[in-house]
């Protein structure tokens, strides 16, 4: 439609050799007198003179000004929705990411403290924590995750005591402790198990509760998650430990990096012990939209508080389907992936990096997400914080 236009518009203003001398000899007069001076002013000579058009509406007026575009603007973005993801490790010092440029497994003791201090200094006050946790710790059942004083315990209580207001997320799935690096627990026939898996999902959101989790966040994709965790953390009193479902998680390669990260990718398997090498089972395919709507129904009879969609930018309709069909708040989750071909661009100079991530997370807000998980969220903040309008 608008390169319709635009090809009119061009037509009648260059015109073919004939029409144009019709036009120059009988409309003159009327040219004239219809363009004003003011819009002829400046303009480089050889620019066409044409009558104005009739347009009724010319959406253009609503843009011709950084003071009118702020006030028409339909989406903002705030440091408030992001929630920073974080990957700690069980050392001191802090190890650099390959894949995901400018983040790093931190020392939950130190490098963690200061990483978030930055990220609440210029308003994200969210974080989610990813436990690395080392190879010798990994079990076909992974106990781990539900360890009292697991890594992941002890940096919910860390951060809690250091920063109580901060609200603290957590990842609730196997794959960091299972040494077949699934969500669930793998039969010897390569079955990811459902109901067994849930019944240590529950100890594992319990676990961080206790720990000080504000929100625990489900992100293994077996059925019925939702209401066994939201049963347990409520027989143990935590009736005020929010659940962020991860609602339509979809088997998706953009988790690359993240699985880097962690070192929890699906494990090869063996001849007496099938392991599936991907999460097709138990993870949404990217094909499908109706879907997600059959899982959205479910975790909100479920008792979730948020619903997740993940990853963000290819799902866009997925985030609209959730946002039009649920009063609850939805997140999107701007996966390790994404992060990286943003940075990988950024770094060799083929995208303007502050311009690329700033519309990439304006795009989740506008497609329908409150809430946006993002590695960008203290950098984008910053830049926030900096992109004062010109009149200021
Ligand atoms: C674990 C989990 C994954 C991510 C978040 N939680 C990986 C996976 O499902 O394989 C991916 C996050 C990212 O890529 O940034 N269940």
């Amino acid at each position: 439609m608008a390169a319709q236009l635009q090809t009119r518009a061009f037509t009648s203003a260059q015109g073919v050799a004939a029409p144009r001398r019709q036009l120059r000899v009988s409309a003159v007069a009327e040219v004239e007198r219809a363009v004003s001076q003011a819009q002829r002013r400046g303009v480089p000579e050889g620019t066409p003179v044409v009558p104005v058009r009739d347009l009724p509406s010319r959406p253009r007026r609503n843009r011709k000004s950084e003071t009118v575009r702020r006030a028409f603007s339909e989406t903002y973005l705030d440091p408030a929705n992001f929630i920073l993801p974080v990957f700690v490790h069980d050392g001191e010092e802090n190890i650099p990411i390959d894949s995901m440029p400018g983040v790093a497994r931190l020392g939950w003791r130190h490098g963690l403290l200061d990483a978030v201090k930055e990220a609440r200094s210029v308003g994200v006050n969210q974080v989610v924590i990813f436990p690395k946790t080392p190879e010798h710790l990994k079990t076909p059942t992974a106990e781990e995750a539900f360890n009292p004083n697991g890594l992941a315990q002890r940096t919910i209580s860390l951060l809690k005591d250091t920063f109580p207001d901060l609200e603290v997320y957590t990842d609730v799935a196997l794959d960091p402790y299972n040494s077949d690096g699934h969500d669930g627990i793998v039969s010897d026939e390569g079955v990811i198990l459902n109901d067994e898996t849930i019944e240590y999902l529950c100890r594992q959101a319990v676990s961080q509760a206790r720990a000080g989790a504000d929100c625990v966040s489900p992100s293994d994709m077996m059925d019925g998650r939702v209401s066994a965790i939201r049963e347990a953390l409520d027989s143990e009193g935590f009736t005020n430990v929010s659940i962020m479902a991860y609602t339509a998680k979809y088997a998706s390669a953009f988790y690359g990096p993240f699985r880097d990260a962690l070192a929890s990718a699906p494990k090869p398997g063996q001849a007496h012990r099938r392991i599936p090498p991907n999460k097709k089972t138990y993870q949404q395919d990217p094909a499908n939209y109706r879907e997600a709507l059959r899982e959205a129904i479910l975790d909100e009879q479920e008792g979730a508080d948020i619903m997740m969609v993940k990853p963000g930018l290819p799902y866009l309709d997925v985030i609209r389907l959730l946002r039009d069909n649920s009063p609850l708040p939805i997140a999107a989750y701007h996966v390790s992936g994404e992060y990286a071909m943003l940075k990988a661009a950024a770094e060799r100079g083929w995208l303007n990096e502050k311009d690329a991530v700033l519309e990439a997370l304006l795009c989740l807000k506008r497609a329908g997400s409150d809430l946006i998980l993002t590695y960008y969220a203290t950098e984008a903040a910053k830049w926030m914080a900096a992109d004062k309008p010109s009149w200021r």
